[in-house]
């Protein structure tokens, strides 16, 4: 069989993705580049290895057999790259970090402390929602992940290494802002903007609900931290928010943080890597800087008491509520 790695990589995305444009996105390549690919490799096959299904594409029990032994190709020759980075040592070599959305709040602070320590590592930085991280992590893509959740159904180590605390937001003409120790019950006469249901921050605050055995009213649901606190300012709603998501909003007086029972929510961030990865020298030099130093660079700043910062809210908060992380 006369087949080529690239002809090999370009079927693994299209197989992983069942599409030929979410592989060429992913790619950077064209469709008809990504097709042609395919269909080589379908000729050094001598079979056909994806079946039109409706709309869609398929594998066929050919394709199926060549996407295992794709996948494990794919695994040998990134692990064959580790290993030459770790040959040239911690001070050069690449980095790829992918992050949940909220992370992005502190995680360009904490590179670029790192990058000043280590200039020969030349890091990327992707941000993207818990399922992409879940497919990054699984597919041995990336070096390390920073989540809220350790994914139970992947076999990772996590280490924790910052609190994340959650807090109730409000507009600061907001009714509720001026009272104190509020019960979580008088929540559920308020709408909620939500994240997407695929947000650590969203399962956090429906798992809080749930235990205290209390309903909330949904409102807007939005994918961007961003958007929900625009739609808090303009009246959309109340939300559960990252205290690492509000700096500004706080400073500025834009948004308030209401003293509710049981919050702020103790949440913790944590590396996440695939359990048996060998981790390249740039990685490891990034978990442990993570680990050492990410609390003195990025912890989020401490909740303004009403004496030390009027106007922004609230009094002295409740003790944080210890949730599981599971
Ligand atoms: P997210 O934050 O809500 O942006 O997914 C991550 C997390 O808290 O797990």
């Amino acid at each position: 069989m006369h087949l080529t790695l690239r002809q090999l990589r370009v079927f693994e995305a299209v197989a992983r993705h069942l599409s030929y444009t979410r592989a060429a996105e992913e790619l950077h390549l064209s469709q008809p580049a990504v097709s042609m690919q395919v269909r080589q490799l379908e000729e050094a096959a001598g079979l056909p290895l994806f079946e039109r299904l409706g709309k869609g594409v398929g594998l066929t029990e050919a394709g199926r057999e060549v996407y295992s032994y794709s996948r494990s190709i794919n695994r040998s020759l990134q692990e064959m790259d580790e290993v030459m980075q770790s040959l040239k040592g911690v001070n050069r070599g690449r980095l790829h970090v992918a992050v949940a959305s909220t992370v992005n709040y502190f995680a360009p602070r904490l590179l670029a402390v790192f990058h000043q320590r280590y200039p020969g590592i030349t890091p990327r930085l992707d941000v993207t929602n818990r399922e992409t991280l879940m497919r990054l992590l699984d597919s041995n893509s990336i070096d390390i992940a920073v989540m809220g959740q350790p994914p139970t159904d992947i076999d990772v180590e996590s280490e924790s290494f910052m609190e994340n605390p959650l807090v109730v937001i409000a507009p600061p003409t907001h009714p509720l802002v001026s009272e104190r120790l509020i019960p979580t019950a008088r929540l559920t006469g308020e709408v909620f903007v939500m994240r997407e249901p695929g947000s650590g921050t969203r399962q956090a605050m429906e798992r809080f609900f749930k235990e205290q055995g209390l309903t909330i009213r949904h409102g807007m649901q939005m994918t961007r931290n961003e958007a929900v606190k625009q739609a808090v300012r303009s009246g959309l709603g109340l939300s559960v928010v990252s205290l690492h998501t509000i700096e500004l909003e706080l400073e500025t007086g834009r948004l308030m943080v209401l003293d509710v029972e049981g919050f702020p929510l103790a949440r913790k961030w944590h590396l996440v890597y695939r359990r048996g990865k060998r981790l390249s020298p740039a990685a490891r030099a990034f978990r442990d800087f993570v680990v050492q130093e990410g609390p003195r660079i990025a912890a989020p700043a401490p909740l303004p008491t009403a004496e030390a910062a009027p106007p922004t809210p609230p009094g002295p908060l409740s003790k944080p509520q210890e949730i599981r992380q599971d």
